[in-house]
């Protein structure tokens, strides 16, 4: 069966006190619309429609930034959830199928759990997702008939024997598009809080004679974000379950606790992730990889048998290659390491290519950027670039070539050449102890006419 979403987006969030809309807020580097997206990802959709409002500019480019085939309509004023969904009615127009709506401040809710629900409509009309609620609070309460949804009761609305009831709404429903649509259209709103709401359709398709029911599934999945401390929270659940994923799979991390991901951190099997290690977006470790203490990666491909850190950076566009090593304080971005090639100590490698076994010494610095430009620099293979080299880009060293420590290198090096572009050094006997004679003497005046 063919499904699309509908992703409410166009909420405020007026407890974040915050300029950004609600669902741009991050989760482990992605916007929690991003997560919403990707668990509706998983299941193939035909359309996927976001309903934005509040922020509608920005919401949109992050929906397309994520998925170029999201359409983004807009709820200018925002009149309650039923209102919210009945936006995307054009847009879906025609389609084939069932309708899922999500939530896009609801981040964790799994492709299985979606699957589940995508399942139950093969038995029931109207499936919602439900959960028992520790504290039930304000959620909308399940009133249930056996097997089958009577209705949604909103907190509100809802009586002292209905409040009593402990499986709540998470908001997620799903229906045949057609049926949906001209359910919502009956949707008034006259209820407690003057608003259209969604939660009215499995009462109206019951009036009709047809069925409802609930899937359920864990209350952390359904954690939605409304406070700053929430979405902290959120943060440490999707952490605790990442690190969890990675340890299932294979991964060693010596202290899971401080290892931070992103949402699409891929790190493989036998790989080992030492403590407090940060991953940006965009990070591939290999299998058997290793990842010392105190590193930070994003937007990096890490291949089997190299080793980052302790203390590297490795920023977007990193390449390397098997059995590379980046050692304490060195700063790859935008750079391929070929395989063996050793950059161990303080060093910067930016918009570079070092071919494979190139030793880089302490201190090197690709020179990339000139103030309005940037610059490559072309090492070939098994050279030695010596301590503290400046490499001016654009420039290129060859192949076994050498380069003194301490130069400033601005011209091409040749294959198997040494290039040395320093200062000559000169001695002056003596000169060492008769400058430290004259300073002492100096001090020593100063400190008699003190007194
Ligand atoms: C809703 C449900 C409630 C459920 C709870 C779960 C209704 C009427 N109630 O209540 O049963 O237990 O979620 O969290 O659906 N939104 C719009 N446009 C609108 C209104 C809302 O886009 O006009 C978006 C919000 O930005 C938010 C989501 O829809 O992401 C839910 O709206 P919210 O007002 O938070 O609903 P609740 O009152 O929490
Ligand atoms: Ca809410």
């Amino acid at each position: 069966m063919t499904v699309s979403f509908v992703i409410l987006a166009a909420g405020q969030g007026t407890r974040m006190q915050s300029d950004l809309p609600k669902v741009l807020h991050k989760v482990a580097g992605a916007p929690l619309l991003v997560h919403a997206m990707q668990s509706a990802a998983a299941l193939d959709p035909e359309r996927l429609v976001v309903v934005a409002g509040h922020g509608a500019e920005e919401v949109t480019k992050a929906a397309q930034d994520y998925d170029p085939d999201a359409q983004v309509v807009l709820q200018t004023e925002q009149l309650g959830t039923g209102h919210a969904v009945q936006q995307a009615q054009e847009a879906l127009e025609g389609v084939a199928g069932d309708v899922i709506v999500l939530y896009g401040d609801t981040p964790f809710v799994q492709p299985e759990t979606l699957q589940a629900m995508a399942d139950a409509r093969k038995t029931h009309d109207v499936v919602v997702l439900g959960f028992e609620a520790r504290d039930p609070g304000r959620y909308g309460r399940l009133v249930m008939d056996g097997g089958d949804l009577t209705e949604i009761v909103e907190y509100k609305d809802a009586d002292e024997a209905q409040r009593a009831i402990t499986l709540c709404n998470s908001g997620v429903v799903a229906a045949d598009r057609a049926l949906m649509f001209d359910l919502l259209a009956e949707v008034g709103n006259d209820n407690a809080s003057g608003e259209f709401y969604l939660t009215d359709i499995p009462a109206l398709a019951r009036a009709r004679g047809l069925t409802a029911t609930a899937v359920t599934c864990d209350e952390a999945e359904t954690l939605g974000v409304n406070t700053r401390a929430q979405l902290a929270e959120a943060e440490a659940f999707f952490q605790s379950r990442m690190r969890a994923e990675a340890l299932e799979t294979g991964v060693t991390l010596t202290a899971p606790d401080t290892v931070h991901f992103a949402y699409d951190t891929i790190i493989g099997r036998d790989a080992e992730v030492e403590p407090n290690v940060v991953f940006g977006p965009g990070v591939t470790v290999e299998s058997g990889a290793r990842i010392r203490a105190f590193s930070h990666l994003e937007g990096c491909h890490v291949s089997r048998g190299a080793v980052v850190g302790p203390y590297a950076r490795l920023r977007p566009g990193a390449e390397l290659a098997e059995h590379s090593h980046v050692g304490n304080f060195v700063e790859v971005k935008n750079a391929i390491l070929h395989e063996g090639v050793k950059a161990n100590h303080l060093t910067y490698i930016g918009d570079a290519e070092v071919g494979e076994k190139t030793n880089i010494g302490a201190g090197t610095i690709t020179c990339n950027y000139d103030g309005v430009f940037k610059h490559r620099t072309t090492i070939g293979k098994r050279a030695f670039i010596g301590s503290n080299t400046m490499l001016v880009a654009p420039v290129t060293v060859g192949d076994e070539a050498m380069t003194a420590s301490g130069s400033v290198i601005t011209k091409d090096v040749g294959d198997g050449a040494l290039a040395l572009s320093r200062a000559a050094q000169t001695e002056k006997p003596g000169m060492a102890r008769k400058l430290m004679d004259m300073l002492r003497a100096k001090k020593k005046k100063q400190q008699d006419g003190a007194v």
